[in-house]
């Protein structure tokens, strides 16, 4: 309930430089009259433009500054609402807009947006509700039924003080938006980290597969290294075995050598004597006396002695050709234990030439294992990528779970959507209130005289039954008829805010609403109802100030002198 104290303003429109000030809160019911132009309609501006920055009339704010005096345009409203005290200064040239909370300023900085902040949290309506249910005029007042169907809803909304689900619907609505771009660069983010994840692990792979075949291209030639080695040593072996078998045979050779020498020395002693005893047998057939005693040799003894000499040259001959035939045997064999220790010096050779192979491949081997232990350690390398890794699975997962929270979080979002929409929650309150609100208005209906049957659906939309006639829309209906509908639908609000204690104010200004189409009759029976409403200020601005009159209990009038309009008591 907002319960308005006083309006005062000054330098708007045709008023000049001193402050108008209107009590607002002695229920009673006010007749304002006075010339046209006299400033009569100004004070809806001036509540208007006090609470929402722009004015009831489609006038822009420059031009609400007055005319004359062209500067210091100010507007100030005071009322009381959730037991706190407010006043709000409003000014053009210069540009003032303060709220004040029980005599103290509202930090402006605290609030993003001031008015916004006044219409949700002070007085919890917004310029249509407001003008719906405060002032009904006939300059630049929309009717309801004028309205379309989403401010129709708006203002039902505001009335019924649901319109908290639309804030709460708008919030959801952000936080989706957010959710769902969150969901979408969470996927990309996963789908990076994936990425890296496939890259690493085939990095490791490629580097383990690497490993793998050159551990097992070493172990290959370590072991067909051992293999070579393994057949030398048994090459070697077997030469050995053949060189001790051959060692036999030289071991022979000195005997041998032994035997020819001597075979030589015999040869040569026979040929001595051989030579002798041909010498001897030359002598015999030469000489036949003794040189040494000059007598002469017996021919019986010379041939005695010839023939003993030629047997024993038979015999050396003889003897000869035995030792030739010897001879020639042990060269032979000597010949042959000469080339078997050829045999056994190339044997020997390849033997230590393998030796040689094997201390060269023992060192071929060692050098392989030693690229086998560094192969090892460039196993623990990888270790480090594995960690990569495994820091990378943990981001992955981490990414993944965040994308579940926020899918969680999505539809529990979607949720509250689909309660908050306008076809959640809102309508079923709505449905609620609707025939509660069309009762009323078909109760202020018959109270002006105006039988119909008025009917407003969920989405807003009327049809008007008369008693005579078919089913009609608002605009089918005479000017007065319209008023009062317009009337109806005013005060239903009124009740339905009092009914809510929501947007219920002690406030009424009626502009000009009996002047135009309201007959007599129409007159009478509205300002029946209005006398009715209780707690409320009410302010009727009219031309028809000699009928009105006497059904007021206050009056004052509106002049302009010298340009200025004044309120005369
Ligand atoms: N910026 C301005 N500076 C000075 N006067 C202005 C300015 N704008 C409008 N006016 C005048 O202020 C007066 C506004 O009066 P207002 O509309 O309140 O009259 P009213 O008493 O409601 O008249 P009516 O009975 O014809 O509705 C008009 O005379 C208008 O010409
Ligand atoms: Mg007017």
């Amino acid at each position: 309930m907002i319960l308005f104290r006083t309006l005062r303003w000054k330098n708007l429109l045709s008023t000049g430089n001193h402050f108008t000030e209107l009590k607002l809160n002695n229920n009673t019911n006010t007749l304002v009259v006075g010339a046209n132009g006299s400033g009569k309609s100004t004070m809806l501006d001036a509540l208007c433009f006090a609470l929402f920055g722009k004015a009831f009339r489609n006038i822009n704010k420059p031009n609400l500054v007055n005319s004359i005096n062209n500067k210091d345009c100010v507007v100030e409203v005071e009322f009381d609402t959730n037991n706190k005290s407010y006043k709000i200064v409003r000014g053009i040239k210069p540009n003032i807009f303060e709220i004040y909370c029980n005599g103290e300023l509202v930090d402006q900085a605290a609030s993003r947006d001031y008015q916004e902040y006044l219409e949700r949290f002070i007085i919890k309506l917004n310029y249509k509700s407001f003008t719906q249910i405060v002032i009904l005029g006939s300059a630049s007042f929309t009717p309801f039924m004028q309205l379309s169907s989403t401010d129709r809803r708006a203002i039902i909304e505001d009335l019924l003080d649901i319109q908290i689900f639309s804030t709460m619907n708008g919030i959801v609505k952000d936080k989706l938006a957010n959710i769902k771009d969150l969901t979408t660069n969470k996927k990309h983010e996963i789908d990076l980290e994936q990425q890296k994840y496939d890259l690493q692990k085939k990095h490791i792979d490629d580097l383990k597969q690497n490993n793998d075949e050159k551990v097992k291209e070493y172990e290959g030639e370590i072991s067909g290294n051992a293999n070579t080695i393994s057949t030398l040593a048994d090459q070697i072996e077997l030469f050995s075995n053949e060189v001790q078998q051959l060692q036999i045979l030289v071991n022979e050779k000195v005997e041998t050598e032994a035997k020819v020498k001597k075979i030589t020395k015999i040869e040569s002693q026979i040929e001595s004597n051989l030579s002798k005893f041909r010498k001897d047998i030359g002598f015999f057939q030469h000489n036949n006396d003794c040189p040494t005693c000059r007598q002469a040799i017996a021919m019986e003894f010379k041939e005695k002695e010839l023939t003993l000499l030629n047997t024993k040259v038979t015999e050396c001959d003889h003897g000869l050709k035995e030792l030739e035939k010897k001879l020639t045997e042990e060269q032979a064999k000597l010949n042959s234990i000469n080339e078997t220790q050829k045999k056994i010096q190339e044997l020997q050779i390849k033997i230590a030439t393998n030796n040689t192979s094997i201390t060269e491949t023992n060192k071929y081997i060692k050098k392989l294992e030693n690229l086998l232990v560094e192969l090892k350690n460039k196993n623990s390398s990888t270790k480090k990528d594995d960690d990569e890794l495994c820091i990378i699975n943990v981001t992955l997962t981490d990414l993944k779970q965040h994308l579940c929270d926020l899918i969680e979080e999505k539809t529990y979002y979607e949720a509250a959507f689909n309660l908050l929409k306008d076809t959640g929650i809102k309508t079923k309150i709505v449905k609620q209130y609707l025939p509660i609100i069309n009762k009323l208005v078909n109760k202020y209906l018959a109270s002006l005289d105006f039988f119909v049957n008025f009917n407003l659906d969920e989405s807003f939309k009327e049809t008007i039954k008369s008693r005579h006639r078919d089913e009609f829309t608002y605009n089918n209906f005479s000017e007065g008829e319209k008023q009062r509908i317009d009337m109806a639908l005013m005060l239903t609000w009124r009740a339905v805010a009092k009914l809510k204690n929501s947007s219920n104010t002690n406030l009424l200004i009626l502009d000009e609403v009996f002047d135009s189409s309201l007959d007599t009759n129409g007159t009478e029976e509205l300002m029946k109802i209005l006398h009715m409403l209780e707690d409320v200020n009410l302010y009727v601005i009219s031309h028809k100030g000699d009928i009105l009159q006497d059904k007021f209990s206050n009056i004052i009038r509106f002049e302009k002198i010298k340009n200025f309009s004044k309120v005369i008591k």
